[in-house]
């Protein structure tokens, strides 16, 4: 497997607190990679320096050989790298048809002719309806999404994401707020956005049986920095990370 994304040495200050500090690391083609650590360790501010939304105080990120650190959050997109967030951002008043639209059109673009340059990009527009079914979301493309249930309101988030056609997607606590069944499903539509669709995943995620079953590695950071980086398995033994994050007592469902 080769490296989709690699970040080396990535760093964001905020004024005095350095929020993601030194961070190296590479996401192989076709791996889930899990980012765990706790509140307020840095996780959802790293997927906004990979992302474009903030730019890095220092390091660098590479997308399929290419430089993307400082480049503009459309740009980022367009070359692949798709995200959903923590918080589910959507038009509460419009359908979910609309939404996925939306999210099509928004995403990329950045002036007037920014549809135009989201040809030649080399990835086949997204079907709105095959997204949707692939979602959950199929019979319920004319539903007003406001009116949806918070957890098919995540998965809206998820399909938005993919209008975009990532190549890697970023998921920002997708089960969080989720219920049993749920989480359930969205452990599996992780599985299959990978296995169906070729997507490579970063997932950053509270829930630590989620976490542990679906993720191939997994980046522990604390405070910004780094502690671990391994397996599930060699992750949960890290004495570092049962003392940072985990705590003695930690067992898994
Ligand atoms: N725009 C900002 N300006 C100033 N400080 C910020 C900003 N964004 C994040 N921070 C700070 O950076 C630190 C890391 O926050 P971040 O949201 O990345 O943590 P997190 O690991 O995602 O936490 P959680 O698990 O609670 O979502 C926090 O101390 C936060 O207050
Ligand atoms: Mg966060």
């Amino acid at each position: 497997m080769s490296a989709l994304l690699e970040v080396q040495g990535l760093t964001r200050r905020f004024g005095g607190l350095t929020a993601v500090s030194d961070v190296s690391f590479a996401v192989s083609e076709g791996e889930i990679f899990g980012v765990i650590g706790p509140n307020g360790a840095g996780k959802t501010t790293l997927f906004n320096v990979i992302a474009g939304h903030y730019k890095p105080s220092a390091g660098t990120a590479t997308f399929s050989g290419r430089g993307i650190s400082g480049l503009r959050s459309d740009v980022i997109a367009r070359l692949g790298i798709a995200r959903t967030f923590q918080a589910v951002h959507l038009f509460a008043a419009e359908t979910v048809a609309e939404n996925l639209r939306r999210a099509r059109v928004l995403s990329t673009s950045h002036g007037p002719f920014a549809y135009l340059r989201s040809f030649g990009t080399g990835r086949r527009e997204p079907d709105l309806r095959d997204v949707a079914t692939f979602v959950g979301l199929g019979p319920l493309l004319d539903q007003t999404a406001g009116g949806l249930a918070y957890g098919l309101q995540k998965m809206l988030g998820i399909g938005m994401a993919l209008m975009v056609t990532p190549k890697l997607l970023l998921m920002d606590e997708p089960a969080a707020g989720l219920n049993p069944s749920e989480k359930r499903a969205a452990s599996a539509l992780i599985r299959r956005l990978r296995d169906e669709r070729g997507i490579s995943i970063l997932l950053v995620e509270h829930d630590m049986p989620l976490v542990m079953g679906v993720c191939d590695r997994i980046l522990v950071v604390n405070q910004g920095k780094p502690i671990a980086i391994g397996s599930p398995d060699a992750v949960k033994a890290d004495p570092a990370v049962i003392d940072a994050y985990l705590g003695d007592d930690y067992e898994f469902a």
